[in-house]
């Protein structure tokens, strides 16, 4: 063989070994000195609708059930759920929320209503899991709850009289109602949403139609929080028209709070999601392609609210946002039941860090949906229970619940591929009350290591750094019912600091928390 031959070969094997080499050098500079907003802890909030086995065979197993459960809610749930510290809790929709009449939920549970449930599965709902029991599950959680009254196939009066059935200590036939059914006192539920989807779902509505009819339903529910329905999530006219409407309402009506938000990650198209398991690297680039999208259509979104809102009075609520994939294989296509890998702990990484940097406006999320359905924390299968790689997301993420954001500024290679490219890197970061900085940071590139360099601006010394991570040696790696999990936290330890600077090698396809002490 000649020397060319000999250095081509070479080449050649050299350019076919997958690029795990740590090959670029990266920054992340941190403004400590410009930390100024709020994450408000709500937007690490979930959402579970009366969907495929979200509510029945998930949280909820009925008191009969040998699964161990309090007042028929699965105990081992709510013990796994308690590790996220979920602030906030939607229910019970989602398009549910449209067709749920609140009166069959409540009573002798015997006595309640078959209704079916039209926009799921088309399955029998027998209301055994009605206001009182999402109440004590909340309860269960320590989590505030969220309650979406139906706009489109309701009345106002129906609407408020939920409210005042769950709020009100005052005496009347509806109080006096809740009472004979065994609660004395009011709960307190601060969020209430007046609608859900109502250009879809919710009744088809345009938006000037909706945005009357939510001004007519919202002046009559006495709430503390009232989130309206938004618009599908690019459409800016939607927000322009709400936001406008609001305006002409007397001030002595306390119309609203917030505007609702909705983005899916779709990794290939409505009609065919793709396999949340099975899937190649180009469906990998899609669903963090898309996840990112999000960010440029929530500024899109805030510029409008900043116009036509100046005062930041409306915040914006990502009530629904996450995943979805086809179902699994041999499951009810309308119940929504997708496994969750190792990408699912990164597209929960990409939107929390999205949320978190912008959060003077958006002041709640809520990742659809908790247990069993779309990108779930949690998934059973008769008494046994996975956590979800995005579980493990929430759970370290959790540190940035009521911290105030710093702001970050990335210069990363592009993961690049045939189909387009993205930056590498995603990083939010926040300071909480003890004065312990939290550097949160996804490397989407399944391929390569990265090699970072972060900067902490406004900072002479760092005191003692740990770090965690969640990550795996193949992208669609995930936890199975009894096999040992796959994707978890794990501590990590490759970085070094000096003075304001911490050099990190942050593996491919992962999320990595470094939390920097006090000095
Ligand atoms: O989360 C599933 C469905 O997606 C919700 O019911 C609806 O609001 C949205 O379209």
């Amino acid at each position: 063989m000649n020397f060319k031959k000999l250095v081509l070969i070479v080449a050649l094997v050299l350019f076919s070994i997958p690029q795990r080499v740590i090959a670029q050098t990266n920054s992340i500079v941190v403004h400590t000195d410009l930390a100024k907003d709020t994450i408000s802890k709500y937007i690490y909030g979930h959402f579970a609708e009366h969907l495929g086995r979200g509510i029945y065979d998930g949280f909820y197993v009925g008191q009969t059930s040998e699964i161990p459960n309090i007042h028929g809610i699965r105990k081992d749930i709510v013990a796994s759920l308690k590790e996220l510290d979920i602030p906030v809790l939607r229910w019970p929709g989602g398009c549910f929320a449209e067709q749920y009449q609140w009166r069959d939920g409540i009573g002798p549970v015997a006595e309640r209503p078959l209704v079916v449930n039209t926009f799921w599965g088309g399955v029998t709902e027998d209301n055994s899991f009605g206001t009182h029991e999402f109440l004590e599950l909340c309860e269960l959680l320590g989590t505030e709850p969220y309650i979406a009254v139906n706009i489109a196939s309701g009345t106002v009066k129906d609407a408020y009289q939920w409210i005042e059935y769950v709020t009100s200590d005052k005496d009347s036939e509806i109080t006096r109602l809740r009472k004979r059914n065994g609660r004395d006192q009011p709960w307190k539920v601060k969020f209430w949403g007046i609608g859900n989807e109502n250009w879809g779902c919710g009744g088809s509505m345009n938006a000037e139609y909706y945005t009357d009819v939510f001004k007519r339903f919202s002046t009559y529910c006495n709430a503390e929080f009232k989130i309206a329905s938004g618009g599908v999530f690019d459409d800016l006219e939607w927000t322009k028209t709400f936001l406008t409407g609001i305006q002409e309402v007397p001030s002595f009506i306390n119309i609203a709070h917030g505007m609702s938000y909705h983005y899916y990650t779709i990794s290939n198209s409505w009609e065919a999601k793709g396999s949340a398991t099975d899937f190649v690297e180009k469906e990998w680039f899609s669903s963090m392609r898309n996840t990112l999208k999000m960010e440029a259509n929530l500024e899109d979104q805030i510029a409008v609210m900043d116009t036509y809102d100046p005062a930041n009075k409306i915040a914006l609520i990502a009530d629904e946002w996450g995943a979805w994939y086809d179902v699994e294989p041999g499951t009810n296509p309308g119940f929504l039941y997708q496994q969750n890998t190792l990408r699912d702990a990164l597209v929960a990484g990409l939107g929390l860090n999205i949320f978190n940097n912008h959060a003077r406006r958006i002041k709640m999320a809520n990742i659809a949906q908790t247990v069993n359905v779309l990108q779930a924390m949690i998934l059973t299968k008769g008494a046994q229970m996975v956590k979800t790689p995005s579980f493990y997301t929430f759970k370290l993420y959790k540190v940035h619940q009521d911290a105030i954001s710093i702001p970050t500024e990335v210069s990363a290679g592009n993961y690049v591929t045939d189909d387009g490219e993205i930056p590498s890197l995603s990083v939010s970061s926040s300071i909480d009350k003890f004065g312990t900085i939290n550097i949160s940071i996804v490397n989407l590139n399944p391929h390569q290591d990265i090699q970072a360099t972060i900067d902490l601006q406004g900072l002479e010394k760092i005191g003692v750094i740990t770090g965690q991570i969640i990550a795996a040696n193949t992208m669609n790696a995930y936890n199975d019912f009894g096999k040992e999990e796959a994707v978890t936290i794990q501590s990590f330890t490759h970085f070094k600091k000096k003075d304001s600077t911490i050099s990190v090698d942050l593996p491919s396809k992962s999320v990595v928390l470094l939390t920097l002490r006090k000095p």
